[in-house]
């Protein structure tokens, strides 16, 4: 386990272009091992998570290739055409839920057995959600307690009408990647609209979807053609630079190319209640997402506060540690409530937030749902336990950014499943 330390910093000053956008880069690489050609992906995320969505392509049968190196990089997929082979070892999600979830239903309707694992944390995350709805469509899978590893037995499915009970892109996507190669039309109804980039990415790739109100309707089955896309930069990753140009009444933040789609883009709205400005500059739209430039400056007068609840919490629901730790800074405190999804995360987020805000000093009270935050405290430097989770070892570094004295990051290598840059990035644009 590496440790960082992260020192106060004076401001927040310069610009950052993104790596590509992990839920995009993953749905991107998955479409393309399915479909027929090969497919050109700029900006691919550079995290271990998507990795694993790709190399489990290539177990698959999908042709893997990547040129380039930093903004010149390209992945290179050749698709099995509709045609995945069976695997001769486990498919390895390393910590991945989004691959182990989504890979799923784009596995099952495949006449394979297939067997998918995950490391420590991924094994503890619920796999039911999942198994339900592609059971109703005839899969036959079998877990471990509800968890992996999953043993699927693949084979012809039928088109269901599916309520998802959870909001989770996740399961919708297992649903749709499933229908999409299913014996007719699959309906499938979200009561809180979650993030839509499988279905911008399955248009993309030339499928039939449609929506209507909050129903959308996949015919199948259909058969897939390779893009050339350009990845947008990831706004879960540069919420993290957004949340610390908060902390510093002259920061000064651009953000060159980061995805904006409507369905993401929820933490702006909480910062700009926060009292950040933005500028949005450039915004063009590829393959249905939305691209843009945005510039980030903080109105004078201090941080107010925010209360997160409901469908809220759902639409933010990456976000929320980051915004968890730097709550204390702010003037009237943030409260987040409706997020019990937080302890099924990489970690138990609730708990792992409230444990490293205590070491921090800061008072609080934790909720089964949520935590309620009270503003205007001054934390210090303490020993930060990542708990192998990506997003808690940055959330602390930018709350360590504004603490007294230095704080030691436990587990900081755990930032590299969704944003291996960061620290460098925060070297660079947060000076001591
Ligand atoms: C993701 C959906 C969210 C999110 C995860 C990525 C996706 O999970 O937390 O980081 O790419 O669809 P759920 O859909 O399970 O809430």
């Amino acid at each position: 386990m590496s440790i960082e330390v992260v020192r106060p910093a004076r401001t927040l000053q310069g610009s950052l272009t993104l790596p590509g956008d992990k839920s995009i880069s993953h749905r991107y690489a998955m479409l393309a091992g399915l479909a027929e050609g090969t497919t050109r992906l700029s900006n691919f995320s550079t995290g271990a998570d998507p990795a694993s969505s790709l190399a489990c392509m290539e177990a698959l049968g999908a042709t893997v290739k990547t040129t380039g190196e930093g903004p010149a990089r390209v992945i290179e997929i050749t698709g099995t055409s509709g045609n995945f082979v069976e695997p001769e070892q486990p498919l390895d999600c390393g910590n991945s839920g989004s691959t182990m979830r989504m890979l799923s239903g784009l596995i099952a309707p495949h006449p394979h057995t297939f067997t998918l694992v995950g490391d420590h944390s991924l094994t503890l995350r619920p796999m039911e959600r999942i198994r339900k709805p592609l059971a109703a469509m005839g899969a036959r899978m079998e877990l471990v307690d509800g968890h992996a590893p999953i043993t699927i037995f693949g084979g012809p499915l039928k088109a269901i009408a599916f309520e998802t009970p959870i909001p989770s892109a996740q399961v919708k996507t297992a649903v749709l990647f499933a229908g999409l190669q299913a014996e007719g039309i699959t309906s499938l109804s979200e009561p809180v609209r979650t993030r839509d980039h499988s279905e911008h990415a399955l248009r993309a790739f030339g499928a039939t979807i449609r929506r209507e109100a909050d129903t959308l309707s996949i015919p199948g089955p259909q058969r897939l053609a390779a893009i050339d896309a350009t990845v947008p930069g990831d706004l879960s990753s540069a919420a993290f630079f957004l949340c610390a140009a908060l902390l510093f009444p002259d920061a000064n933040l651009i953000l060159d190319s980061v995805g904006m789609n409507p369905t993401r883009t929820a933490l702006l709205d909480v910062l700009g209640w926060l009292g950040a400005k933005f500028k949005v500059l450039n915004v063009e739209e590829h393959h249905g997402e939305m691209i843009g430039t945005i510039q980030v400056n903080v109105s004078p007068g201090g941080l107010a506060g925010a209360r997160i609840q409901g469908d809220l919490s759902a639409m933010l629901i990456d976000e929320l540690p980051v915004l968890a730790a730097i709550a204390p800074y702010t003037r009237d405190g943030i409260i987040i409530r409706d997020a019990k999804e937080l302890r099924v995360k990489e970690s138990d987020r609730i708990a792992l937030v409230a444990k490293n805000l205590a070491a921090m000093g800061a008072e609080f009270t934790e909720y089964p749902d949520g935590l309620e935050i009270p503003g205007g405290q001054q934390l210090h430097g303490a020993e930060i336990d990542s708990g192998t989770d990506h997003r808690i070892a940055m959330a602390f570094s930018i709350a360590a950014l504004r603490a007294t004295g230095e704080t030691a990051i436990h587990g900081a290598e755990a930032a590299a499943i969704s944003f291996p840059e960061f620290f460098s990035h925060l070297r660079e644009l947060c000076p001591e």
